[in-house]
């Protein structure tokens, strides 16, 4: 195993880390399948073949959630799916499990519908548009009536944008604050970060507390998980367990989609070659520009094609770390119980030897022929193993659904100067994404 090149004294690797994050990050495999870097003097290891990075993800209880970005975010989560550890991780995995299943996501395809065109109807045409914003938008809003559906109004929808928004900014900043001085001052961000969280967890309170008196009735995400039951130790979810859970949900739902959406509206408009067949697909499946229904996805086939492209250039999920709960071999290498052990999709995404021409943006790779060339575990936008995303088809439905809903009315041009650079925060973002909004001419 090697050590990254250029680390300093003290220091280690914070200066590329710092500096340019995934450009550091996509130079490592190039150094071995694991690469020690160091965080200060702490060091961490980044799992870089996809061998490699299965055997971590598929060995949840040796590599468990954990490690220093884990601690910043626990407070903010609570112990939900996303933050528990192995063992409080499976019974909550087992009941959480058949509420993300196809058929129940299905259901939930007019909300998401809803909430795309609730925010394109209202863009005025040849008005500039920030679509990243809007992309956070229609996620929030999506993900807030799928799981609270009729019991909450739009004053809430509103609010829960409103504070996942102040959220959102805080947490990286949190997550890499040195010695976690930072977020004790008591600076104006902190305030509005520490209100817009005591405000959601609220909010969350009030919503599951009238749910649980209302006993149900509604056909919501809240209402199955609610109700959900496990076999006997399992149980079901207490209050407090629910509101952790609604809480991640808002939270692990809402920015990595749209994140993944802004980033498909940017290259769709700046590959006009790409925006034609897209175009010409929707106008076909969608004929008379309707909107489209879940059952239209198996022939939204090249759109499919885009957004997995779009996922393997701009992986909302840049890099995760897992603690070693005991000591344990990894390449050869002995580590030591509580070790950092990292991975990056993004790393793994643009390593030339797992995808040629790894920058260029192609969703023909995506081709059935070309597909099958991808070697196995290359491709992991939502991880692997009993960690693996448990959103991953709602969100996919979400985004295709999105998709195309945007790009029968639409047409979005970027606009001359504006610069987009990749924010590797805590999910991939574009930054500010000033477009233009035409209309798409009715055929
Ligand atoms: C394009 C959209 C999405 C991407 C790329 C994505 C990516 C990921 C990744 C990479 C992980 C694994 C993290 C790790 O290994 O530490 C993850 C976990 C998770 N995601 Fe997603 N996600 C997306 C959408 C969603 C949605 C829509 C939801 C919920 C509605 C969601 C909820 C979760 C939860 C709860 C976990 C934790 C799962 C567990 O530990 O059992 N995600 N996501």
């Amino acid at each position: 195993m090697r050590t990254a090149p250029g680390a300093l004294p003290l220091l280690g690797h914070a200066l590329p880390l710092r500096r340019d994050p995934l450009g550091f990050l996509a130079s490592l495999p190039a150094h071995g399948d694991l690469v020690e870097v160091r965080l200060g003097p702490r060091p961490a290891y980044l799992v870089c073949h996809p061998e490699l990075v299965q055997r971590v993800l598929s060995d949840a209880r040796t590599f468990d959630k954990g490690g220093p970005l884990f601690e910043k975010v626990r407070p903010l989560l609570g112990n939900g799916l996303g933050t528990s550890g192995w063992h409080d991780h499976r019974r909550q995995r087992r009941l959480m499990q058949p509420v993300f299943g196809r058929e129940r996501v299905g259901t939930y395809a007019a909300d998401m519908v809803r909430g795309i065109t609730a925010v394109a109807d209202a863009w005025q045409p040849g008005r500039v548009v920030d679509v990243s914003a809007a992309m956070q938008s229609v996620t929030a809003r999506v993900t807030a009536r799928t799981l609270f559906s009729t019991s909450i109004d739009d004053q809430d929808v509103t609010d829960i944008q409103h504070c996942l928004v102040v959220l959102f900014s805080g947490v990286y900043r949190r997550m890499t604050a040195p010695l976690g001085l930072w977020e004790k001052l008591p600076t104006p961000g902190n305030r509005r970060f520490r209100a817009a969280h005591d405000r959601l967890r609220g909010l969350i309170h009030r919503i599951v507390r009238a749910h649980r008196r209302a006993a149900g009735g509604h056909d919501d995400l809240l209402t199955a998980l609610a109700t959900a039951h496990g076999d006997g130790a399992d149980g079901s979810l207490s209050d407090r367990e629910l509101c952790d859970q609604v809480m991640t949900l808002l939270v692990a739902g809402t920015e990595p989609t749209g994140h993944a959406l802004a980033w498909a509206v940017h290259l769709v408009a700046t590959h006009p070659e790409v925006e034609a067949r897209l175009h010409a697909e929707t106008d076909r499946v969608l004929s008379g520009r309707r909107s489209p229904e879940v059952t239209d996805l198996p022939r939204l086939e090249y759109t499919g094609r885009v957004f997995t492209e779009v996922l393997r250039l701009y992986p909302p999920g840049w890099m995760f770390t897992r603690t070693t709960t005991s000591e344990t071999e990894l390449a050869g290498r002995s580590l030591p119980r509580g070790a950092d052990v990292l991975y990056s999709p993004y790393a793994l995404h643009r390593d030339p030897r797992l995808f040629p021409a790894p920058g260029t943006f192609d969703p023909d790779r995506w081709s059935p022929d070309r597909a099958r060339l991808v070697p196995r575990g290359a491709f992991i936008p939502f991880g692997a193993g009993n960690r693996k995303c448990i959103g991953e088809h709602f969100g996919t439905v979400e985004a295709l659904l999105a998709l195309s809903t945007l790009c029968a009315r639409w047409r979005l041009r970027p606009v001359p100067g504006a610069e987009v650079r990749p924010r590797p925060e805590t999910t991939l973002g574009t930054g500010p994404l000033p477009m233009l909004a035409l209309p798409r001419a009715r055929r």
